[in-house]
């Protein structure tokens, strides 16, 4: 499911449906799968049968996010061929509990089924850690975000740039489900007890959508003061993002990291 949108709803999906929706999405899918993608990955539920039985038409792997290993559970019945463990920490819509308690859970509750594991993973001690803990590999999301190739706001990547690892949080504000996201002045007063709370989703996506594109657009123009209310989805590890690099050398220095953190373990235990 894609999270931003034309007028807040669905990017390149149906107009019609509600935004979010399986059926919003079906335009999408077919776009994704008419490009030759190899894999389709689905968040907030297990993806619908018919987007289940289309990919396995085509060979194409089909993958889903969970937050609890009952989620997990839920997305091994719907048939799914691999399950993204994604922790509290990640960017972008995410649950409670941290990477470090999920990964295991997931991987005891769905026995053969291949565990990705998510959230707060941006470098190689991370990646060993999330392998360590029974993951098969790694999914990021929030470490491209700052990279050379990204299609990140200016004015957001500056502020991923200069974030800690504190600047982030768990807000309803842009979709009306909790979304990690960097803190701004958007985030603070829809957190202000004595402003209207976020309706649900689909609602506060309709509500918010045109104002965020227009928020998005009036920060290209400094001192519009739309800079201080734009942000973005993006999961704690931003704490580390401080330096806009090419996407092959993210994926290299993880990779270097990796093999250093698995080398260095190994060497514990020898006598
Ligand atoms: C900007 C952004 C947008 C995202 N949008 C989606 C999405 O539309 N669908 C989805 O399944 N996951 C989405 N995610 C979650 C990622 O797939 C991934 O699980 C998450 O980023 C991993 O945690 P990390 O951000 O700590 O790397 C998004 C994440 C970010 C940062």
């Amino acid at each position: 499911a894609d999270d931003e949108g034309g007028r807040g709803i669905g990017r390149g999906g149906s107009d019609t449906a509600a935004p979010m929706s399986a059926e919003s999405q079906d335009p999408n899918l077919e776009i994704a799968l008419a490009h030759g993608s190899s894999l389709i990955v689905n968040a907030l539920g297990p993806p619908p049968q018919h987007m289940i039985d289309r990919c396995n038409e085509l060979g194409v792997k089909t993958g889903a996010l969970a937050g609890k290993a009952q989620h997990a559970e839920r997305h091994v019945n719907a048939g799914v061929d691999f399950i993204i463990a994604q922790g509290s920490e990640a960017g972008g819509h995410t649950g409670e509990i941290g990477t470090m308690v999920l990964i295991p859970e997931i991987v005891d509750a769905v026995g053969d089924t291949p565990v990705l594991g998510a959230g707060g993973i941006g470098h190689g001690r991370q990646m060993a850690a999330a392998m360590a803990l029974g993951a098969s590999g790694v999914w990021c999301g929030s470490v491209w975000l700052t990279t050379d190739e990204a299609e990140t706001h200016p004015v957001v990547k500056d502020k991923f740039l200069a974030a800690s690892s504190s600047d982030t949080i768990r807000s309803r504000s842009r979709t009306g489900k909790h979304a990690r996201q960097l803190k701004s002045a958007w985030t603070d007063e829809w957190e202000n007890p004595e402003t209207p709370m976020p309706l649900g989703m689909p609602m506060q996506m309709v509500l918010t959508g045109e104002a965020i594109m227009r928020i998005d657009r009036a920060a290209h123009n400094a001192g519009s003061g739309a800079e201080a209310l734009s942000n973005y989805f993006v999961g704690q590890i931003v704490g580390t993002m401080n330096e806009s690099k090419p996407a092959a050398r993210v994926v290299m220095e993880m990779v270097e990291e990796f093999i250093d953190a698995v080398e260095s373990l190994g060497r514990q235990l020898e006598v």
